[in-house]
């Protein structure tokens, strides 16, 4: 208790003209009061600005002022669970005076960037006894100021210390990049990480919308052309026709207009990337003749197709792109570099001239004085590798511009042999080679000094770390992506600002602000009064569709079945009972009491469906979650017993168990094999959230009785 409080002052206090926060902010305070959110009324939106947008950030669609402010004033309405907030025009004649908080621009030139240049991502933060006030160089740096404010609120009860803050971005590019190829994410998913990514500042989600699992180069012809490769866009342009085979696991237009609007929503632009001339297989799948004979993932650029067909794929999908940049890939090509670079620099003026983008690439091809023809200046590279360049001396010596991506960040979930499975976070905080301090996006080379340019060096644009999907569909569930991250999105934002938290300082913080994250539930969780969150039981004779929560949380849930005489909802294989939960993530214990009589199909009987996961009997009881079948070995249900199903959600498997009258099964993990075509088999458990829609209905395969249903908040 003492040791709380005292942490807690901790957190208040400023040391050294900085405020804590992720990521800090550089601040100095004016006496040692602050302002309490509770007296916020309204939020009053400069008129002369209410429009203006940011034209020099990396989106081409940038909210307006009073477009940030609206989310804003949502936040805020969540975080302080405030009835009432009023967001207010200062151009409206009724609009008060003195407002609580005001959001305006400046025009001051001195928000600087590592490399001191100017940036529009800057704000200034006054808090006095008369309110807040926040004047960003744009309205998205009006937006990183409004996250200033609510981690204040957050972390010290609803009040924002009195003084100033001023604050800019060290670096412009700062983010994630998510494999998409090989391994599907439902467009509501990418949505979430983008509140959590924009709630530490990072303001780039790049989405590598296609690839394929490893074309060994021991596979048949045939085995290559049906190897896992997927082209995530989903259109019915003819021009492209037969290019993706998979819509049920695309984004359509319209959904990846979705994403990338609700992402601009929160500040962060998402950067998409269609890979080629290497990782490429969808593309062979679709058109053979382009493969490389010597390794079919590989595009044969000479082939006069080749190039003409990249063109008409970029052609169809630019349009829906609104990005200034876009990345083409060109990762890990290992036949001709000549052809290579005539192929990034043909594809690099062609996506100019159609869209007046710019394009990046993956460090693949250093220049080298032996070379015929080198990739232009105009394209950014993507370093990933030192085995593949050395950023500094290859690249940025010869004017190059390069965003870091160097595999000391890298993740790659669920298995690898060289890669961890969650973001290596301290690094962020050891990473400098220099001195084992700070690491930032100039560090390319966290082991030797001699390979990182300055810090204020101007081709150094910033850093996105990458989370890739080597094992392909089965490998994970959607919410394994976020779990990799959790610790390593904030961790890694406070380097990719240019802020100063120390390892010691970000644990306590990450633990606070954490549970308070806006725009998201990527854990699923859910409110409750105590460890119980829900229960049902049917002992009540009742003619009510409602079912009553017993726990206290309100849950009540509905039926469409009838009660029987023994108290029971009688599950007639059509009518169901409806649970307004959806899904509930680690951990949580769910046990559902049932009686199955009856099943059609053994292998495919559906007991309960939700969000994130239905639970299946396959015959062995399963979940299914992202189009695959995560299944235990040997736990199984006895039809015309009686039993309760228990499912742990743990923190780190998901397991079940059954119980009848007189006995009970061992505890068994619900498990993955992982491998591509048989090979590195391994065996991996899975963490899968509960499902809580429905249990029983249509599509259900199964008549019987439920008996009860209870929901806990552990494991
Ligand atoms: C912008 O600069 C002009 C001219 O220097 C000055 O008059 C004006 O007050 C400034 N506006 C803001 C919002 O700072
Ligand atoms: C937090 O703020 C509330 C209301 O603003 C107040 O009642 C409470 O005492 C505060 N708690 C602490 C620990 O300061
Ligand atoms: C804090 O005060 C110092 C000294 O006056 C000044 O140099 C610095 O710019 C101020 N920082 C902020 C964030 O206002
Ligand atoms: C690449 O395409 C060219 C032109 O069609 C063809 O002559 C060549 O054999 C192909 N190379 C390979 C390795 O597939
Ligand atoms: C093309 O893009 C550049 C760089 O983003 C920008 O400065 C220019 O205004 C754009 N031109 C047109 C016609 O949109
Ligand atoms: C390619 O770049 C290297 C390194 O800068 C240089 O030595 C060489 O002359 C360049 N080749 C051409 C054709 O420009
Ligand atoms: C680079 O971009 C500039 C400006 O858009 C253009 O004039 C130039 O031709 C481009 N260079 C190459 C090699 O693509
Ligand atoms: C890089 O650009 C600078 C400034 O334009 C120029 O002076 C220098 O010669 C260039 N260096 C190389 C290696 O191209
Ligand atoms: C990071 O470092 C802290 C402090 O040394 C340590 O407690 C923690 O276990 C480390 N975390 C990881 C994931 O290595
Ligand atoms: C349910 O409805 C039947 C028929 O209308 C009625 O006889 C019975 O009393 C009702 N039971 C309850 C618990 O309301
Ligand atoms: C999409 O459909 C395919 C074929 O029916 C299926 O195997 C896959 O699991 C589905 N994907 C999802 C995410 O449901
Ligand atoms: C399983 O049953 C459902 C509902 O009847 C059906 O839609 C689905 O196609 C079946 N799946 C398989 C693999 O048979």
């Amino acid at each position: 208790m003492i040791f709380r409080s005292l942490w807690f002052l901790a957190v208040v206090e400023q040391a050294g003209g900085r405020l804590l926060g992720i990521p800090t902010v550089p601040f100095n305070t004016s006496g040692s009061g602050s302002y309490s959110l509770s007296g916020v009324v309204n939020i009053l939106i400069d008129g002369k600005y209410a429009a203006a947008i940011d034209t020099r950030g990396q989106t081409l669609i940038p909210p307006t002022l009073s477009d940030f402010a609206k989310t804003f004033s949502e936040d805020l309405t969540a975080i302080t669970q405030k009835s009432e907030l009023f967001l207010v025009n200062s151009n409206d004649p009724s609009a008060p005076a003195g407002s609580s908080i005001t959001l305006t621009l400046g025009n001051a030139t001195d928000y600087l960037d590592a490399a001191g240049r100017e940036t529009s991502e800057g704000y200034t933060l006054d808090v006095s006894s008369s309110g807040i006030k926040i004047t960003g160089a744009s309205p998205l740096g009006v937006w990183w100021g409004t996250r200033t404010v609510l981690q204040q609120a957050i972390l010290n009860n609803g009040s924002v210390p009195y003084g100033t803050a001023k604050d800019s971005p060290g670096w412009a590019t700062r983010g994630m990049m998510l494999d998409v190829g090989r391994h599907y994410y439902p467009p509501d998913f990418l949505i979430e990480m983008c509140a959590y990514m924009s709630f530490f500042k990072q303001n780039t989600f790049h989405i590598h919308l296609s690839d394929n699992l490893w074309n060994n180069p021991r596979y048949s012809r045939q085995q290559s052309l049906s190897l896992y490769a997927r082209f995530r866009l989903w259109t019915d342009a003819t021009d492209v026709a037969g290019l993706n085979k998979y819509k049920n696991e695309s984004f359509t237009r319209e959904e990846f207009e979705t994403i990338q609007t609700s992402c601009a929503a929160r500040g962060i632009t998402i950067l998409p990337e269609i890979e080629a001339p290497g990782h490429a297989l969808t593309i062979v799948q679709w058109k053979p003749e382009l493969g490389l004979s010597t390794d079919l993932s590989l595009l044969n650029i000479s082939h006069p197709q080749t190039i003409p067909t990249m063109k008409t794929i970029w052609k169809t999908f630019l349009p829906w792109f609104h990005s200034k940049v876009v990345h083409i890939g060109a990762d890990e090509y290992t036949a001709s570099v000549s052809d290579y670079n005539r192929f990034v620099n043909e594809m690099a003026s062609f996506i100019t001239s159609e869209s007046n983008k710019s394009t990046r690439i993956w460090g693949t091809f250093p220049p080298k004085p032996s070379y015929t023809n080198n990739i232009s200046k105009n394209v950014t590279i993507q370093h990933w590798a030192f085995f593949e360049d050395n950023p500094y001396n290859d690249y940025i010596k010869n004017n190059y511009s390069v965003l870091n991506s160097d595999d000391t960040f890298y993740v790659v979930s669920k298995w690898s042999g060289s890669y961890p499975q969650s973001l290596p976070y301290n690094k962020t905080f050891t990473g400098n080679p220099a001195n084992n301090g700070l690491w930032y996006p100039h560090i390319f080379d966290a082991n030797n000094a001699e390979n990182n340019p300055p810090r204020n060096n101007p081709l150094a644009l910033g850093s996105i770390a990458p989370l890739w999907n080597d094992y392909g569909p089965n490998s994970s569930v959607y919410s394994d992506a976020y779990y990799s991250w959790k610790f390593g999105i904030p961790a890694i934002s406070d380097k990719q600002w240019g802020a100063d938290l120390g390892m010691n300082e970000f644990m306590p913080l990450f633990d606070r602000l954490h549970p308070k994250i806006p725009g998201q539930n990527l854990e699923r969780r859910v409110a409750t009064k105590g460890d119980l969150i829900l229960r049902y039981t049917f002992d009540q004779p009742s003619n009510s569709t409602a079912v009553k929560d017993l726990s206290g949380n309100g849950y009540d849930g509905k039926t469409t079945c009838a009660r029987t005489a023994s108290g029971s909802l009688f599950m007639d294989g059509k009518c169901a009972l409806f649970i307004p939960l959806g899904s509930k993530g680690k951990t949580y214990t769910m046990s559902l009491t049932l009686t199955i009589s009856n099943i059609s199909d053994p292998t495919n009987t559906t007991l309960m469906f939700g969000r994130d996961s239905n639970l299946l009997l396959t015959p062995t009881i399963t979940l299914l979650s992202g189009g695959n079948y995560f299944r235990t070995n040997q736990s199984k249900i006895t039809t015309g017993e009686k039993v309760q199903l228990l499912i742990y959600g743990g923190s780190d498997r998901t397991q079940v168990q059954t119980m009848w009258d007189g006995g009970q099964s061992g505890q068994e993990s619900l498990y993955t094999i992982l491998g591509i075509n048989g090979e590195s088999m391994r065996t991996a458990y899975i963490d899968i959230e509960a499902p809580l829609e429905r249990v029983g209905g249509l599509g259900s395969g199964w008549t019987g009785e439920v008996h009860g249903m209870d929901l806990l908040d552990h494991a």
